[in-house]
């Protein structure tokens, strides 16, 4: 599908509360399917991606009852059920496959994960190692890509895993199999990555002994849990105001868990005027409204490395930004960007060009000159960020931005486009009108 994104007339206006998260979906429905009892959820993200894991859940045994706002989830207590033909399908979701993998590491079954031909192409050797140092019998293909295929083992081992990645599923997927281990297995990570599997196990009665540490056989207990609205998501509203001048607008609910508020951080140093209020401490997870007024244009800034795992999910939205600030903006430590659902570092790099963007692409980030950007055609590649981000673009070019493959977008955002067409955007399917 292509989506066609028309310069805006005038500024954004408007309040919207975007989609839940969807870090925190994936995890409410597979603590769930592992708890006793029913969970209620609500605010829970429907996407590609969640309705991916949710179709696996119940695969293995979890009953799930929608019903308008609320998913109610029997959970199987700890043992799941094998699926019927032994294959889970995780579609386009990395966190899918790699938090379930460690999961699956721990049961008495045999049973292959496999994924569209992005997901298959991402790697899977930074989960199989520290799997098989828990005893796991797991394998990827030659390339280290899944599917991936796990057989019963005979019991896991409790490890103490030094990632060499701050990556979130690394960590989540072994702590994961941790519960299922004997012993206790502890992680640690060159950087905070986001913290959702700790702040949200103890609320399913985990109790973790130290920071990013399990007790082997830990049992999960159901619970009512409220996802808060993504802030990955919220962030396209936001860009859109902080770029279009004479925009108002507001984001509810979002949250604003410190391991996910790079981007904001960038936002103000850009000079982009917003505030925060509302602000409340949600279910284990920080929220808050945040509001955005079109104040003046923004500037270039060099972006703290420190900063990219906070925000690793929104720097095509800020090469966006970066495309349209005022002087040189620069990316560096972000090569884990050319392994999520695209090379994203890459498909930002051809698409921005395309668009009359000067920049130079590093192995591990960029460098975007601001200035004007004209309309054109580009890729997504099949990356929901990667297509939303330029349909933000779209607002401030000089003609409208098409963007292949814009259907994508639901693996994450489905309401993407009625979102911003409340705001006042002019975005539509099909070629310009
Ligand atoms: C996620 C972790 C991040 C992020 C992804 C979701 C999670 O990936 O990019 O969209 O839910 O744990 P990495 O752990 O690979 O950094």
């Amino acid at each position: 599908m292509i989506l066609t994104v028309e310069p805006a007339g005038s500024g954004l206006h408007g309040e919207l509360t975007p989609p839940g998260d969807k870090s925190i979906s994936h995890r409410a429905l597979i603590f769930s399917s592992l708890a006793e009892g029913q969970s209620e959820l609500s605010g829970l993200l429907e996407s590609g991606d969640t309705l991916a894991t949710m179709k696996a859940c119940q695969q293995l045994g979890a009953g799930v009852e929608r019903s308008p706002g609320k998913i109610y989830v029997t959970g199987t207590g700890g043992t799941l059920s094998p699926p019927s033909g032994g294959l889970l399908d995780m579609g386009n979701s990395g966190t899918a496959m790699r938090l379930l993998a460690g999961v699956l590491s721990g049961q008495n079954f045999d049973c292959t994960l496999s994924g569209d031909d992005s997901l298959n192409s991402r790697p899977m050797g930074r989960i199989v190692a520290p799997l098989t140092l828990m005893g796991a019998d797991i394998r990827a293909t030659e390339k280290g890509t899944a599917p991936l295929s796990i057989h019963a083992c005979g019991g896991l081992r409790g490890i103490e895993y030094v990632s060499p990645v701050a990556s979130a599923q690394i960590k989540s997927c072994v702590l994961l199999a941790g519960l299922f281990a004997s012993g206790s297995t502890h992680v640690l990570e060159p950087r905070l990555s986001r913290d959702h599997t700790e702040r949200m196990l103890p609320l399913f009665g985990v109790k973790l002994p130290a920071p990013c540490r399990v007790n082997g056989g830990s049992r999960l207990k159901a619970t009512s849990f409220l996802v808060p609205a993504d802030i990955s998501s919220a962030v396209f509203s936001l860009a859109a105001g902080a770029m279009t001048p004479g925009s108002i607008v507001k984001v509810q609910r979002v949250g604003l868990n410190p391991t996910r508020t790079g981007f904001l951080h960038c936002l103000e140093a850009m000079g982009a005027d917003f505030g925060i209020s509302n602000k409340s401490a949600g279910s284990a997870e920080p929220v808050g409204d945040i509001h955005l007024k079109f104040t003046k244009g923004l500037k270039a800034i060099d972006v703290p490395e420190s900063l990219v795992p906070d925000m690793i999910d929104e720097i095509p939205l800020l090469m966006v930004l970066a495309a349209t600030a005022s002087g040189t903006t620069r990316i560096r430590g972000a090569a884990e960007l050319r392994v999520k659902e695209s090379d994203r570092l890459a498909v930002m790099a051809a698409g921005l060009r395309k668009l009359g963007v000067e920049l130079q692409e590093y192995p591990d980030g960029i460098d975007i000159q601001g200035g004007p950007v004209s309309g054109g055609r580009v890729e997504s590649a099949g990356d929901h960020r990667c297509a939303m981000s330029f349909a933000v673009l779209g607002l401030v070019s000089a003609a409208p931005i098409q963007i292949e493959q814009a259907e994508y977008i639901s693996t994450s955002y489905p309401g993407f486009v009625s979102d911003m067409s409340s705001l006042g955007a002019n975005m539509h399917k099909g070629d310009p009108s």
